[in-house]
């Protein structure tokens, strides 16, 4: 496995004047599942919008780490931190409703055009909700099935971090299990994968660390094995 690594460092992110993100640090090691969690409007949607540089940072850094010389993305525009490696799927809108299915995944390997047909086969290995539905439009897709195909364009351009904003919102159990199989695999595959996840049990008991963010900020960080066994850590985001 590589010793590739994101690192943030005191990200501070927000929306004009107001500061939303404040002072976060973490890292992500190529084949590591790292978790984001927290109550709702604590930031964790901005915070993987200023990673992915869909908003530009107010301050701090973002650099990826590996072998050669790091390499830094902060504040980068989205294709540039693609072609940096890093893939980023949002929470909302995630896929283009009219274009087929297949076009979607064309987009998603953009930046190297001639790579995209050999990939695609390779997305629909790993989806074939997605092979079969290849020629539809996006729209016609279920809500489940809609997550595979924003996380399979995501896949396309190869990235070796991957940022995940809430896989399983509004899925139903069989999906929600799908995606995080496909997220184990990709782990497993070697990508550094960083996933904000509301639901914080599944989080923890899935991933290896988690980070958990309250009011912007990191209140604790941890293997998921002890956040899971933080009784007051659960009370308050679990429930008894
Ligand atoms: N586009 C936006 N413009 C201004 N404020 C926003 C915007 N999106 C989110 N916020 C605010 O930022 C805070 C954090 O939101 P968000 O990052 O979506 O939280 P989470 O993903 O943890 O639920 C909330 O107070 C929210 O109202
Ligand atoms: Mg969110």
């Amino acid at each position: 496995m590589s010793d590739l690594e994101l690192a943030v460092e005191q990200l501070s992110v927000g929306y004009g004047r107001s500061l939303i993100v404040k002072s976060v640090s973490l890292r992500v090691g190529a084949g590591e599942l790292v978790v984001i969690v927290g109550p709702n409007g604590s930031g964790k949607s901005t915070l993987m919008k200023g990673i992915s540089g869909v908003l530009p940072a107010t301050s701090g850094r973002i650099v990826i780490r590996g072998a050669g010389p790091d390499v830094e993305v902060t504040s980068l525009p989205p294709e540039q931190a693609i072609r940096a490696g890093v893939g980023y799927v949002p929470q909302h809108s995630n896929v283009f409703p009219s274009l087929s299915i297949e076009e979607n995944l064309q987009l998603g390997c953009y930046i190297a055009p001639k790579r995209a047909k050999a990939r695609i086969i390779e997305i629909y290995q790993l989806f074939p909700d997605l092979a079969d539905a290849r020629r539809r439009a996006a729209r016609t897709l279920s809500g489940g099935q809609r997550g595979m195909l924003a996380l399979g364009r995501a896949l396309m351009a190869s990235p070796a971090v991957v940022l995940v904003d809430e896989p399983t919102a509004g899925l139903s159990p069989r999906y929600r299990d799908v995606v995080w199989q496909q997220l184990i695999h990709l782990r497993d595959a070697g990508v550094a994968l960083l996933v904000v996840e509301q639901n914080t049990r599944a989080a923890l008991e899935i991933g290896d660390r988690g980070y958990v963010l309250v009011n912007g900020e990191v209140s604790r960080d941890a293997d998921c094995a002890d956040l899971l066994a933080d009784d007051e850590l659960i009370k308050l985001y679990i429930g008894a």
